[in-house]
């Protein structure tokens, strides 16, 4: 939970006071000695917090996570879960925002996400056995006990209340498949605070999470990449959603401050420093559930499929993102299905907005950036067509609010989150407006995050 209020006469007192005793004459450095010594909780801390926001740059996820109290909690449940002391090594897993160059990972074309500060930290440790333990502070409060498994009984999917445990158990089978060996047990205490259900990736962030720990704590080698590639394994084909590679190499390989710019057919990618001047990235969740197990996303992927089939009969290409939108237009009359027809020329377009975002931003030219996220949705909306009556009054009233260079849906649809470059001095009034407009018009309630990115997941 972010605290942004103001402190009135007396708290400020008491921060001055310990700042003087500190010798402290910056609020950031009084809250990093407030983190070391790990009074996280005091209202001085929040108020620190608040300015951290204001310059967040200067923090490690490890000192967010004491800023937090996330650590001090987190270790009082390891011990009481794992019934040990708690010696586990601190982890932490981003989720990820897609600025543009959406629906175009599965069809080979480009992605540009960044890795944001929200996502989801572990505490975990080797221990005797053969067997995984794991416990999550966000879905098993009504449990004091970790849920176990011997590696060898790892096979497939399991159904019942806990269901996110399948996340992580894809990792295991997946691993197991491409023949590594777990000499030891290992325990894990997950905690995230990434909204649910939003699309910003919480399953990526634990997948690759979970890899990372395997390899970390068994010494296994697993490169950024690959922890990427396997999570991608894990999702499709044990818990059997058909995603492309965005989000879990986004979660994965992502760096501070920089945007990756990613061929989803090779593989190839660049950091491009997410350098917006005056601006800052904003989340909206229209907090309208996402869920993309079951929804129509993979019924997406067919109509693409479908769509390069036709196309394959008068031309030679291995994706549809191998088409420029000239290309395209040339062979479009060989799919027949009016809506297969719009499906493609999603992913080639956006393909192509992609790679032009990506030269905007190069270049500083935030305004052009701007229009392309706007054209996005609107391709999103019409071709693709996975927004939502509520998401689409959203992104109507960002594109209507001043200080807006461009707003659009993010992440896989049917609900979830917007994105949006907005003008630091727009902020607030975007956040008032936007918000008191969706409840008018919706009566559901929006949340705001301000965006900071994050390097992709590691030991911390
Ligand atoms: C989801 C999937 C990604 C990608 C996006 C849409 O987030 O997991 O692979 O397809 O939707 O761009």
């Amino acid at each position: 939970m972010i605290c942004t209020f103001e402190l009135n006469d007396e708290e400020t007192k008491f921060v001055e006071d310990y700042m003087r005793d500190f010798g402290e004459t910056s609020l950031a450095d009084m809250a990093k000695r407030f983190l070391l010594e790990d009074v996280a909780d005091s209202r001085a801390a929040d108020a620190a917090w608040k300015e951290y926001e204001e310059d967040p740059v200067t923090y490690s996820h490890e000192e967010v996570g004491r800023m937090l109290g996330i650590f001090s909690e987190m270790e009082e449940v390891y011990a009481k879960v794992f019934g040990s002391e708690c010696e586990a090594e601190k982890f932490f897993s981003p989720g990820r925002v897609n600025l543009i160059g959406e629906h175009t990972d599965h069809e080979g074309g480009y992605v540009f996400p960044c890795a944001i500060t929200f996502g989801i930290y572990a505490l975990a440790a080797k221990r005797p056995g053969n067997t995984l333990r794991m416990y999550s502070m966000n879905f098993d409060s009504e449990s004091d006990s970790a849920f176990e498994i011997a590696f060898d009984d790892v096979h497939e999917k399991l159904t019942g209340s806990r269901s996110w445990v399948n996340y992580p158990l894809g990792i295991v089978s997946t691993l197991k498949k491409h023949g590594y060996n777990f000499d030891s047990g290992i325990d894990i205490l997950y905690s995230g605070n990434l909204p649910d259900g939003a699309g910003l990736s919480s399953s990526a962030a634990i997948e690759v999470l979970t890899a990372k720990i395997f390899s970390e704590l068994l010494a296994l080698n697993i490169d950024g990449v690959k922890a990427a590639l396997y999570s991608q394994e894990a999702e499709n084909n044990f818990v059997g959603m058909h995603c492309g590679i965005m989000d879990q190499f986004a979660v994965s390989m992502a760096r501070k401050n920089h945007a990756v710019l990613l061929n989803c057919s090779t593989l190839d990618y660049s950091h491009i420093p997410l350098e917006l001047g005056d601006s800052r990235i904003i989340i909206t969740n229209s907090n309208v559930p996402h869920s993309l197990v079951g929804s129509e996303y993979n019924l997406r992927r067919e109509q693409c499929e479908s769509a390069l089939n036709d196309i394959r009969k008068v031309k030679d290409i291995s994706c549809l993102c191998d088409l420029s939108p000239d290309e395209f237009m040339k062979v479009s009359g060989a799919i027949h299905d009016p809506v297969t027809l719009k499906r493609a020329r999603h992913a080639v377009y956006e393909n192509a907005r992609a790679l032009k975002a990506a030269d905007a931003l190069r270049a500083g030219d935030l305004i052009t950036f701007g229009k392309l996220m706007n054209d996005s949705h609107v391709s999103l909306r019409d071709d693709y067509e996975v927004t939502v009556p509520e998401i689409d009054t959203l992104v109507n009233l960002e594109w209507n609010t001043p200080g807006v260079l461009g707003s659009r849906m993010t992440g896989g649809g049917f609900g979830g989150c917007t994105v949006s470059i907005v003008k630091n001095d727009a902020i607030d009034s975007f956040i008032q407006n936007v918000g008191a407009e969706y409840t008018r018009l919706t009566g559901r309630t929006a949340s705001f995050y301000t965006v900071d990115t994050s390097d992709g997941a590691g030991r911390i």
